[in-house]
């Protein structure tokens, strides 16, 4: 296995390394503390499909199912990231499942309107997109950009909690179809901190909120919230904290969602197809803020 720093501040680039194959002990050590420490990995030259993807994410945890029965994929654990239907179909960028796609050029990470959100995602390119024309994968440090932040902006956003809830994709993309009532029940809407504590990382501060779920700050008017929620996305988008990966056939990228936010450049949905399957890693504990019962008691 080869490893090579992608910035200064994190990604790596693995190659002569197969993500089919069954991973020695060693092996997953040290893509755990790869994964720890550099936050994104782009294994290159992966031949997988969903049986293999899905073997391959369980290394790291138990393997999340989309909250949307069967709408965009043919196992429940493998999301269709792509505007192109399991039999190969282009689809139609009206498509629910194309407009979900749209979605995802929204700052986010990934699961964050479950109390427990995803750990990591792991997304292979079936089909990708050359970059002159977008489908470009863009990553934001949300630990660098906590640690740059002006000393009033990191008091302001220290008590805070975001609203995040999947329903609420509705009022961004309006043209998505109800959800059921199950659907709903089973996510309801959830708040986290602004400022996540990372206990496994020394209990580091880092920034940890979403374009693509609400807008809405818990304790703000809606108007005050979505003021400084933009102000938040324009702050995050700076290139001294983001990485773009510029997709190859055949790349496999992992990324670790509690540290990092994404998004893709769009592209022209109609004219070009891009088609990635993504495995998920399941959260197993709640995002923890400044004023969570563990972390004061951290503090004292
Ligand atoms: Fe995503």
């Amino acid at each position: 296995m080869d490893i090579k720093n992608l910035t200064d501040d994190f990604g790596v680039e693995v190659r002569n390394f197969d993500c089919s194959k069954k991973i020695g002990y060693d092996e997953l050590n040290l893509l755990k503390k790869t994964i720890q420490d550099r936050h994104f990995i782009c294994f290159k030259n992966q031949k997988l499909d969903g049986d293999t993807l899905a073997t391959f994410t369980k290394n790291f945890g138990k393997l999340e199912a989309y909250p949307e029965k069967d709408k965009t994929k043919g196992k429940i654990e493998i999301f269709n990231v792509s505007n192109v239907s399991e039999d190969g179909e282009h689809l139609d960028p009206d498509d629910q499942r194309v407009i979900l796609q749209k979605n995802n050029s929204r700052w986010h990470t990934d699961s964050s309107y479950r109390y427990l959100p995803s750990v990591f995602s792991i997304l292979y390119g079936q089909e990708t997109l050359p970059p002159e024309v977008g489908g470009q994968t863009q990553f934001s440090n949300m630990l660098l950009a906590y640690d740059h932040l002006p000393e009033d902006k990191k008091i302001l956003l220290e008590p805070l909690h975001q609203v995040h809830s999947y329903n609420d994709i509705r009022r961004l993309e309006p043209g998505l179809p109800e959800l059921t009532y199950e659907e709903k029940s089973n996510f309801p809407p959830v708040t986290h901190p602004i400022v996540r504590v990372h206990p496994d990382r020394n209990f580091r501060k880092s920034l940890y909120f979403t374009s693509n779920t609400s807008l809405e700050i818990g304790g703000m008017s809606l108007e005050q919230g979505k003021e400084l929620h933009k102000w938040l996305v324009d702050y995050i988008g700076q290139p001294k904290f983001c990485y773009t990966h510029k997709w190859q056939k055949n790349d496999l990228i992992m990324w670790d969602n509690r540290v990092l936010l994404h998004r893709v450049i769009p592209y022209d949905y109609a004219k070009y197809r891009r088609a990635m399957i993504r495995g998920t890693v399941e959260g197993e504990v709640p995002v923890l803020g400044p004023f969570s019962n563990e972390v004061r008691l951290n503090n004292n």
